[in-house]
């Protein structure tokens, strides 16, 4: 049975269950590369692999190229303030500049939403979103979701309470997404304006931080974008430290076992204390562990997918699909 077939890593929402075990499963097995003394396989060895940042990162961006090198690929990084976007050139001249160089993988992070899934539809190499705009995130959230397995085994039936800025957080959506695909009980923690208008058929939702903690398997802190907010969404920052920062003492309703998530960069004393962030319950420098496998897998299955032949086959599947014909499509695992 084929468990993957993507032929990019555009977000979250359309996966299945099968999907992302799969994915999580691949990132597990690659885990162990970067324990060996030699951190190299020849997996991806006369692969090329762009990096193309139009926006600031350090995780994804470093743990995108630790991975590709591990993995014996050529790797290639530009930023939007480097590339010739600065003269003018549109964001798809440029990667169809990119694109005609032949790389195999072109990983895109861009301030607009839904950038990544325009070039997929205009260039031949496969995409894959490493944040657009305040849309989704994946691989962040695929790291999320490993780490919580390393700590929780079984995702359904969790509480996972997500707090803070999910109005303009892509790792919020690409995690609500899997999250509630994989059965657990998604809880929205924050003040009314940081919350999008979907929240209440995302999940339970909460404005206090400690009865959003209440119980909790696992709460996903979230860092306050000021960047990508417009206007006033709170009165001041302080205001907003002294009801949504999560400190010892409000973590002390989560459950005992609780696990505490942030995918940075973090901002201390505004959405999470210094006790929590560098506390027994933090996973956060796990999560960054956790990145370079999981976007190992990524490039690998995306690299590694199907021949021609199959996409075809996949193809008449997904047409049967459309048509009706349920045979056919549950068949090929959709
Ligand atoms: N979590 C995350 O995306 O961090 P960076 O912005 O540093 O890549």
């Amino acid at each position: 049975m084929i468990r993957f077939a993507r032929r990019h890593m555009l977000g979250l929402e359309s996966y299945t269950r099968d999907e992302l075990s799969f994915v999580l499963e691949t990132a597990g097995a690659f885990k162990e590369i970067s324990e060996r003394n030699i951190k190299r396989v020849p997996t991806l060895r006369g692969k090329t692999v762009v990096s193309f940042f139009c926006e600031e990162s350090t995780r994804t961006r470093v743990s995108f190229e630790i991975a590709a090198k591990r993995m014996s690929a050529d790797f290639v990084s530009l930023t939007g303030a480097a590339s010739s976007a600065k003269k003018g050139e549109s964001l798809l001249d440029t990667t169809r500049n990119l694109d005609a160089m032949r790389p195999d993988i072109i990983i895109l992070r861009h301030s607009s939403s839904g950038a990544a899934e325009f070039l997929a539809q205009r260039v031949a190499c496969a995409i894959i979103n490493a944040g657009d705009g305040a849309h989704e995130h994946p691989t962040q959230a695929l790291v999320d979701l490993l780490t919580i397995t390393e700590h929780k085994p079984v995702i359904a039936g969790l509480t996972v309470a997500i707090v803070g800025d999910i109005l303009h957080s892509r790792v919020a959506r690409s995690n609500i997404f899997a999250l509630r695909t994989l059965g657990a009980h998604v809880r929205l923690v924050g003040p009314p304006t940081l919350l999008p208008p979907e929240a209440a058929q995302w999940g339970e939702v909460v404005h206090n931080l400690k009865e959003g903690v209440r119980d909790a398997d696992v709460v996903m802190m979230l860092r306050v974008q000021l960047e990508r907010q417009g206007r006033n969404y709170f009165p001041t920052i302080e205001e907003y430290a002294r009801y949504f920062c999560l400190n010892e003492e409000k973590l002390g309703a989560a459950k005992p076992d609780v696990i505490v998530l942030h995918p940075g960069p973090l901002n201390r004393g505004v959405e999470i204390a210094s006790d929590v962030a560098d506390g027994p319950y933090s996973v956060i420098m796990g999560q960054v562990t956790n990145g370079i496998a999981v976007r190992m897998a990524t490039m690998y299955l995306l690299v590694n997918r199907p021949s021609a032949e199959l996409e075809e086959e996949l193809a008449e599947a997904r047409r049967a699909a459309v048509n009706g014909d349920e045979t056919i499509a549950t068949g090929r695992g959709f």
